[in-house]
């Protein structure tokens, strides 16, 4: 699936004038590598660094770039260029071009093109970094990601780092490679099929208070998690993101509730029911400790404390127990350093829970940013490929997708 991941879909790619162009080469590539179609628009400063020859070749059409021209517009005029496409992807995307769409200033093929469309728009811009943190620039991106419904305007990048033009900062077109991801997510979304379904995700670590300023907690990065209910909203689920302490952002259109310990995650979870999906990634600690200390607890001559410790409900297992809350569908995780699948399948009997994801930590799983995992049902299993959370958590999105539409 992911090799192939843009079958058959559309990218009417806008080309603007920036050094970054070149890159638009590799983007096209990318494209049809992952089974897409690309048409191409180049503006003319974008000619004036890549030419429509490269273009037309990698894209196996020809190149439009005039407004005014009765052979392209008797071909395939702009109304019907977007009509084709799936998707409007602007690479490099200008200062230019970014206040134009953001103003509904249309003047050329590219900006009447951007009017026109009734498709998603994804922009990576690429510029200067001193004119990407201009206000005028910030303002206008910020009102373009303000469009909602149809016209709403995704944007990938900018990077930060070494510009053409000697200085360093943000600003840098994000890379072919990111572009793609950001594309294969938008078309994902497309049909929105989990629309109307209601999703809870625990993320994170938990974090067990000793006393005031001490607690247990464990190396979770919550990357994983968020990523999974980032990619069940972007399907157009309702998503509630139950976290642990972490140091991540929530994920665009997810309500996110953060709690400490076990028990308020717990706590949590539950008051996010009814759902439909429970995705319960979070690395929950088996222990809390017994009686948290009321004041910080300060060395003395009777040596080191001894903690006693208590084991903490299982939330998972709660939450897949049969009785009237239990959503159709729950999935957990589980961690192993050894036996891998055998493990995580006593632990899908164990728990009650319908699907499991598993993954070795002894791999160093904690805080990277790609993983490999199992994912286990009665079924059976699938070795899914070494990929990055974030492909890691679209995949695992769609076979939910698939599960509601054709449940077994
Ligand atoms: N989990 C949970 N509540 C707990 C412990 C774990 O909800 N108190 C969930 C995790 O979110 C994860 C799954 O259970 O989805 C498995 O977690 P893992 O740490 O691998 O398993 P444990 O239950 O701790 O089992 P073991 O210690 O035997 O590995």
């Amino acid at each position: 699936m992911n090799s192939r991941s843009l079958s058959n879909r559309k990218v009417l790619l806008i080309v603007g004038g920036g050094i970054a162009a070149y890159k638009a080469l590799e983007l096209v590539r990318l494209i049809a590598k992952a089974g897409g179609e690309t048409r191409v628009i180049l503006t003319e400063a974008g000619a004036e660094f890549v030419t429509p020859l490269s273009l037309a070749a990698l894209s196996g059409h020809p190149v439009r770039s005039g407004l005014f021209h009765p052979d392209d517009e008797t071909s395939m005029g702009h109304i019907e260029l977007s009509r084709w496409a799936d998707l409007v992807v602007v690479a490099p995307a200008t200062a230019g071009l970014i206040a134009k769409a953001a103003n509904g200033l249309a003047d050329d093929l590219a900006s009447t093109t951007l009017i026109a469309t009734d498709k998603r728009v994804l922009m990576a811009p690429a510029m200067n970094v001193r004119m990407w943190l201009h206000p005028a620039v910030q303002a206008n991106v910020a009102r373009l990601k303000g469009f909602e419904g149809f016209h709403g305007v995704a944007v990938v990048g900018p990077d930060e780092g070494e510009m053409a033009c000697g200085e360093y900062g943000a600003g840098r077109m994000a890379e072919p490679a990111a572009i793609l991801e950001a594309i294969e997510g938008l078309l994902a979304a497309a049909g929105r099929p989990l629309k109307g379904r209601r999703a809870v995700v625990t993320a994170g670590p938990t974090f067990e208070p000793i006393d005031p300023v001490r607690g247990l907690t464990n190396r979770s990065s919550g990357k994983q998690g968020y990523a999974i209910a980032a990619a069940l909203a972007e399907l157009g689920a309702e998503v509630t993101l139950v976290s642990g302490p972490t140091g991540l952002n929530a994920p665009a259109g997810v309500k996110r509730v953060d709690v400490e310990s076990a028990l308020e995650m717990q706590a949590a979870t539950r008051t996010a029911l009814p759902a439909d999906i429970a995705v319960l990634s979070a690395a929950v600690a088996d222990w809390r400790v017994d009686t948290i200390a009321g004041g910080k607890i300060k060395k003395g001559p009777g040596g080191p404390p001894t903690l006693a410790l208590i084991e903490n409900p299982d939330i998972l297992a709660g939450i897949a127990a049969p009785g009237p809350d239990r959503p159709a569908l729950v999935i957990g995780f589980a961690a192993e350093t050894s036996d891998l699948e055998a493990n995580a399948r006593a632990k899908l009997s164990r728990k009650g829970c319908d699907w499991i994801v598993a993954n070795d930590v002894s791999e160093g799983v904690f805080g990277a940013e790609g993983n490999a995992v199992l994912l286990i049902s009665a079924d059976g299993t699938e070795a899914w490929p070494h990929q990055s959370k974030t492909a890691v958590a679209r995949t695992l999105a769609a076979r939910i997708a698939e599960h509601f539409k054709d449940p077994a």
